[in-house]
């Protein structure tokens, strides 16, 4: 446990540029393999080898056949970050922005992760103290009450929500209200609630996914799964009971939306089923695709 606790701790630590990964070690000092991951990819595969394998499939599939994951994984090749330290004094480094009133080191956050359970036991808690100590912001859906309440959670955090108790005015200013008084600076509407997302890899791994709202994912002395006759498995993608539509998120998501965005949404195929479909906008569309590879060699 220790380990994997470790092991979280050090990711957050480097997606937080900590000290410790910058600062160059005498080789008698890198006993610690984690002091060996130089970059995301290497911290993941080490993450595989700790964490139970139906865990590490729901942390690392894409949704369906999984070619928009990896259509989007190449596209981050065609970035390029141009070092600018032959024309800028780069002796002090400033990355910090501010955000809704709070300033961050750096502009980045923990994003929205539900289940955190199936990772490490206490998920949330043990998220929001790598958080804490990084300096991290972090968007949680909560239960970070423990962490918050010593002092060591994050600084600057947002709770995220599918927009449940935004029903009446009542319930929308008491949670916000409650928030507020726990030092939350923002309220973050995910949209994932409609149509749960056809996870090919859980639906044959047969992934209960409470599993990760619980004790994390229970097997036997000999490694087998164990099931309780009331479990839900990931099998089709759709949600277990028919819920209604529009969704709260949606009224909300529908307010903020540019015509753009509903272009979209047309193309994806959700608000068209039954419902008006306008004409195609093309405008939209134009730059959707990063450049092609061959664009690069021209600069
Ligand atoms: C294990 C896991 C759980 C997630 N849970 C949620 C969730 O509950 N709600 C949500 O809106 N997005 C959820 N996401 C999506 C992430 O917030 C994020 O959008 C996604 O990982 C893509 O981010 P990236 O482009 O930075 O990799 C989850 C992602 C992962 C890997």
């Amino acid at each position: 446990m220790i380990r994997r606790r470790r092991a979280i701790f050090g990711f957050l630590q480097f997606l937080a540029a900590s000290p410790l990964l910058r600062a160059d070690k005498k080789y008698s000092e890198l006993s610690d393999p984690m002091l060996r991951l130089a970059n995301v990819f290497d911290f993941a595969a080490f993450a595989k080898k700790k964490i139970d394998p139906l865990a590490w499939d729901y942390l690392d599939e894409g949704s369906d056949d999984e070619v928009a994951l990896r259509d989007s994984r190449r596209a981050f090749d065609d970035l390029i970050i141009r070092p600018h330290f032959l024309d800028h004094d780069v002796s002090k480094i400033d990355t910090s922005i501010s955000l809704f009133g709070k300033k961050l080191d750096q502009p980045t956050y923990m994003t929205v992760t539900g289940g955190k359970n199936c990772f490490v036991a206490n998920g949330e808690e043990e998220a929001a103290l790598g958080a804490g100590a990084s300096n991290s912001m972090m968007i949680t859906g909560g239960s970070i009450t423990s962490s918050l309440a010593q002092g060591k959670g994050p600084k600057v955090w947002w709770q995220y929500t599918t927009a449940t108790e935004f029903r009446t005015k009542n319930q929308m200013v008491n949670f916000a209200e409650k928030l507020a008084d726990q030092g939350c600076s923002a309220i973050s509407v995910t949209v994932d609630i409609y149509q749960v997302s056809h996870r090919e890899r859980s639906i044959h791994n047969g992934f209960v996914r409470s599993w990760c709202q619980g004790d994390g994912i229970p097997r036997d002395g000999k490694g087998q799964l164990i099931y309780k006759p009331n479990d839900v498995l990931w099998t089709t993608g759709d949600v277990p009971a028919p819920r209604p539509f529009p969704t709260p998120t949606w009224d909300i998501a529908r307010s903020q939306f540019t015509p753009c965005d509903h272009q979209r949404c047309d193309d994806f195929g959700r608000y068209s089923e039954g419902r008006q479909v306008r004409p195609v906008r093309r405008d939209c569309f134009q730059s959707r695709r990063p450049a092609a590879r061959s664009h690069r060699r021209h600069h």
